[in-house]
């Protein structure tokens, strides 16, 4: 009885594992093989934060050089946002054992929504930058600040716990 129940456990195969190439995960849009994607993520990330403090100290002081610079950093964060999304995306779909994990889907799924999110916040600024801060626009950028902190700390799983993206090189 026990002898078969260890055959059979000894028979069962994660069919996802069995995939093949599922063990490829080295990055292929990289230079030199420095991952495009890691590179670039860091400016969204960065902005999306500075657009949220331009916000506050907009609120703060009133002083409308803080809602113009609340404009450009949600419009940069989103390019750069889209730019690091495009490099994400051609990751996902080349490499076959980043395809095949289902965590590289749902990053893939909680950045699309941080990038209309950052879309959202950007377009809601373009016809009259100062009257867009309160309350729409802060509340836009206080949504995007957590997003994008679930968004970098889930990508950060898939490099360090997952090892997508990483060197096969030892
Ligand atoms: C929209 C589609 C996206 C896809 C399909 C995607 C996919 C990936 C993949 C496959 C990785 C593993 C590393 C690699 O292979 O380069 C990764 C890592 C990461 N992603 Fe994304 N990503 C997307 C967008 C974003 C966005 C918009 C952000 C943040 C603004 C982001 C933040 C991160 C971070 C912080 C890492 C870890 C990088 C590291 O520590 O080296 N991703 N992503």
């Amino acid at each position: 009885m026990t002898d078969n129940i260890e055959k059979e456990s000894d028979a069962l195969i994660d069919p996802i594992a069995a995939t093949a190439g599922f063990s490829a995960t080295e990055s292929r849009v990289a230079v030199f093989g420095h991952p495009i994607h890691a590179m670039s993520v860091a400016f969204p990330v960065a902005l999306t934060f500075c657009t949220f403090g331009a916000d506050a100290l907009y609120w703060w002081t009133g002083d409308a050089f803080w809602a113009r610079a609340a404009l450009w950093s949600a419009g940069t964060g989103f390019l750069f946002g889209m730019l690091a999304g495009f490099s994400g995306t051609a990751e996902l779909l080349m490499v076959s054992g980043i395809r095949a994990r289902a965590p590289a889907w749902t990053h893939f799924i909680i950045a699309v929504t941080l990038l209309a999110l950052l879309g959202a916040n950007w377009g809601h600024r373009l016809y009259g930058y100062e009257a867009a801060v309160l309350p729409y626009g802060i509340l836009l950028s206080a949504l995007c600040v957590g997003v994008v902190a679930v968004t970098g700390w889930h990508g950060g799983k898939l490099v360090f716990d997952y090892r997508l993206g990483v060197s096969n090189k030892s």
